[in-house]
């Protein structure tokens, strides 16, 4: 292992590494903007300048290898020097956009204005005019802030696959631009908003929704797919205004697909459920008078406390419980190995671990074409869920149905019950991806209306059955359903799926 000192600490690093992502891997900050630890480097900016003991002339970092006995120096008056020049020359045709930029407080070119610029600019000619464009459906580039570092353009080259982007022109009428007739078109295409380090290019579903410095931002998990992305929410005035990825290298690296990250418009939607019809006590009383003629279908969207409720409450009335599920497209695989499941339910795998691998619903569906069924609870989180003919039809057959769902359809309008269900996010929970990982959801803003957790009215309902004593949170439902686990263990990142508590603890309901 090569031994290398960064401003006098000795590391021990792996042999061929870069310099810039070592020093950045141990805490030592280096400005930069070509470089991306998701991407191959590229060296164009110059800004990663560092002094190193075998070069006379300052070295860029990102492209400079680690060799034995590396001395590196990264701070000083020549460095700090050679940064305010770079800074100077890419500031010459940047227009001082910040005030009407949506990148604005999130801007790299920004930040290091602050700290490596000259005050005055000593230009004088006319600064070069690019386009204002749509690069496709989701993105538009102002041409005048890019700085042609080229990220943009590895990302569609190397991650994606597509290559939709390269750099147009030279010199200072360059910039990233897409092929004639070949938009900007894949379904990863967001991703190079995230990563342009300055405002070039844009998100348009987020274009003057809010200025960064008023919102909030919290950690989640998508719940689009099954593979369960990292992603942190964009929250202002108590709307989710986008989603962007989170770097988990056991999920999803950096990224996140278009649909996931697209998927938030119907959380506002006018078909939201926001009113109640009846409540957990009129479940409870039609449950406890139906005990052993009750199905419950459950979606595997669902989080895993709420299958765990709805499995005590199908102890606890002796009924049969089904999933019903969504798949939809192909696989799709992205040259750098990102992939988008065909499975769009967020639990599937938790579902399996909790209940088995048969997630049907035909043995719900058949107790009520058969008769022994007359009572359903359907519990749905899928938004615009097509629902099966054969589940369709059994509720039509049954002679008690309760729906609780995120958004309105011909079940929830022929319910004796309906309770208008919180979306993912608005309530705590956990969901297990595909791989078996567990991870958190986080409450991002209040339900519509009269809209609770799914978890929160079925603890209420095992409560009037003298099946629970009392309603705890989501977290509490979730130490009971893992023993030894809480939400700390699950953390920010996830961990493996611990075992289930082998007995669902529940009362058999007495008639
Ligand atoms: Fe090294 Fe751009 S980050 S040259």
């Amino acid at each position: 292992m090569p031994k290398i000192k960064v401003d006098g600490q000795e590391l021990e690093v792996a042999p061929g590494r870069k310099l810039l992502d070592v020093l950045e891997e141990h805490g030592t900050h280096v400005p930069h903007f070509c470089w991306h630890p998701g991407l191959k480097p590229h060296g164009n900016c110059r800004m990663c300048l560092v002094k190193v003991n075998n070069s006379r002339k300052l070295e860029v970092s990102c492209m400079y290898p680690c060799t034995d006995n590396l001395e590196v120096t990264t701070k000083g008056p020549e460095i700090e020097a050679a940064r305010k020049t770079v800074m100077e020359f890419l500031l010459i045709n940047h227009p001082l956009d910040c005030p009407i930029c949506d990148k604005a407080g999130e801007c790299m070119l920004q930040d290091h204005t602050y700290k490596y610029r000259h005050g005055l600019s000593r230009f004088h000619e006319d600064k070069v005019i690019k386009e204002t464009k749509d690069l496709g459906p989701t993105v538009r580039i102002w041409g005048n802030r890019c700085i042609s570092c080229t990220r943009c353009i590895r990302f569609t080259d190397d991650v994606v696959g597509t290559g939709e982007l390269s750099l147009v022109n030279r010199g200072d009428h360059g910039m990233a631009d897409v092929h004639p007739d070949v938009p900007l078109d894949n379904p990863m295409s967001l991703n190079v908003v995230d990563i342009c380090p300055v405002g070039a290019l844009i998100d348009k579903s987020f274009l003057f929704q809010a200025r960064v410095w008023f919102t909030e931002r919290i950690e989640t998990t998508c719940t689009s797919c099954s593979r369960g992305c990292n992603v942190t929410a964009t929250m202002h005035k108590g709307e989710v205004k986008r989603l962007q990825p989170r770097r988990n290298d056991d999920v999803n690296g950096f990224w996140m697909c278009d649909a996931g990250r697209l998927d938030i418009e119907w959380l506002k939607s006018p078909a939201r459920l926001r009113t109640a019809r009846g409540g957990a006590k009129d479940v409870a009383d039609q449950l406890r008078s139906a005990a052993g003629r009750v199905g419950i279908i459950l979606s595997t969207s669902a989080t895993l406390e709420e299958m765990f409720l709805a499995k005590q409450l199908a102890t606890a009335v002796n009924g049969r419980i089904g999933f019903v599920s969504l798949d939809q497209g192909t696989r799709w695989v992205s040259k750098s190995g990102f992939a988008i499941e065909t499975d769009k339910t967020a639990n599937r795998r938790g579902a399996a671990t909790l209940f088995g691998k048969n997630l049907g619903f035909e043995d719900v569906t058949a107790g009520i074409h058969s008769g022994d069924l007359t009572h359903l609870v359907v519990i749905n989180a899928i938004p615009n869920l097509a629902w099966p003919e054969d589940i369709r039809d059994a509720t039509k057959k049954v002679s008690w149905l309760a729906v609780a769902d995120v958004l309105e359809s011909d079940l929830s309008t022929r319910a004796a019950v309906v309770i208008p269900s919180a979306a993912w996010a608005e309530k705590d929970g956990t969901i297990v991806n595909r791989d078996g990982r567990v991870q958190r959801l986080r409450r991002l803003h209040d339900a519509p209306g009269a809209a609770v957790s799914d978890a929160s009215w079925l603890q209420e309902v095992l409560v009037h059955l003298g099946a629970r004593k009392t309603v705890v949170s989501a977290e509490g439902v979730f130490r009971e359903a893992f023993p030894g686990m809480d939400y700390g263990k699950v953390g920010n990142m996830g961990s493996a799926l611990p075992a289930i508590a082998t007995d669902v603890p529940a009362n058999t309901v007495q008639k």
